[in-house]
């Protein structure tokens, strides 16, 4: 039967690198049913729909969403990404947001294979928070960390339920030096966890220190744990150290699959480069690798992983008929 797929290309480059990543799961032969949302920034401007409930409810119906890019200059910022994206991560409860890295990182010649378990609904990204005396000289602004000890355990077994089926090791990244009660809550989750699986290696580092080691010695790392600020910047990092932000891939993922996953390129919708063909595509398609992987079919991601692993040339639609020619073969 086919998968029934809710796709957002979004604003920018979106829509052109998930056209690339839709023909390659075409090529590769997956069932797929696609229904297209004109959803972002563009659409906001429009008409002033970010994301209504009726369409949040109707894309809870899927299997999963493949998303572009969201987010245009002519929105303040905050306005596409709190009422759209993070409103899919929150309401559609996808608390682990899993980024893979595997490339050779500047200055190393040996590749490099480890993921990333960012908690996806918690943290600064929360909202809570505030303003007072808003222009004025005593001007406040609040912003803080949510940790709830259920959000930080699921997404650390999560880890561990990785590790298991990898080489078997989970790094928790964190800042305990500083962050003493959120810290010390993740630690104590981290341990406990850790407990209930023995076979699986163990290490802590502090997130500025793990900035070190992600460039100058990221073979250490398996699976690395953390929360939702540290993790959105470290998979930056992570990107830049795996062959760039145009191989980045990420899964937002609900593991307990009480409804549709949601899985985008970690880049952001580029409008400077929109329509050049300077897009590279293989981020969404790596990205539509990991929603068909999670949709059961591992043995067409696992083509499609060795299609964009090969060299690439030319335009985003270059790019994507090449991949699509070697998975189809
Ligand atoms: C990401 C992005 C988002 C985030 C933005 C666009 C809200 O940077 O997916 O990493 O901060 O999570
Ligand atoms: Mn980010």
């Amino acid at each position: 039967m086919a998968h029934r797929i809710a796709v957002i290309g979004g604003d920018g480059i979106g829509p052109e690198v998930t056209a690339e990543a839709i023909k390659v799961m075409q090529a590769v032969g997956v069932p797929l049913a696609l229904t297209h949302y004109d959803l972002g920034g563009k659409r906001y401007l429009r008409d002033g729909e970010i994301l209504s409930d009726a369409t949040l409810a109707e894309l809870r119906g899927y299997d999963a969403i493949l998303l572009g890019a969201v987010g245009t200059p002519e929105v303040p910022p905050g306005v596409i990404e709190r009422g759209l994206l993070l409103k899919m991560r929150f309401d559609l409860d996808l608390y682990v947001n899993q980024r893979p890295f595997a490339g050779t990182g500047p200055g190393h010649s040996e590749p490099h294979d480890f993921v990333v378990i960012r908690e996806n609904t918690e943290g600064p990204y929360v909202g809570e928070g505030g303003v007072l005396r808003k222009g004025t000289p005593h001007e406040v602004a609040t912003q803080g960390s949510v940790n709830t000890r259920m959000g930080a355990e699921r997404a650390i077994r999560h880890a561990f339920d990785l590790a298991m089926k990898r080489r078997k090791h989970v790094t928790l990244v964190h800042k305990t030096n500083v962050l003493t009660f959120a810290g010390d809550l993740w630690m104590r989750a981290f341990e406990e966890v850790a407990a209930e699986y023995p076979q699986v290696g163990t290490a802590y580092n502090h997130v500025d220190a793990a900035c070190i080691y992600f460039v100058q010695d990221p073979h250490r790392y398996d699976v690395v744990v953390t929360d939702n600020l540290f993790g959105d910047i470290l998979t930056d990092l992570g990107g830049a150290v795996s062959g760039g932000v145009g191989l980045a891939s990420s899964a937002n993922l609900n593991p307990a699959r009480t409804g549709p996953s949601m899985f985008e390129p970690v880049h952001g919708s580029a409008p400077d480069i929109v329509g050049t063909g300077k897009a590279d595509p293989r981020a969404a398609i790596l990205s539509a690798a990991l929603m068909i992987d999670f949709l059961g079919e591992s043995a067409a991601a696992e083509r499609i992983r060795a299609a964009c692993a090969e060299p690439v040339s030319g335009s985003t639609t270059e790019i994507g008929s090449q991949i699509s020619s070697r998975v189809a073969g």
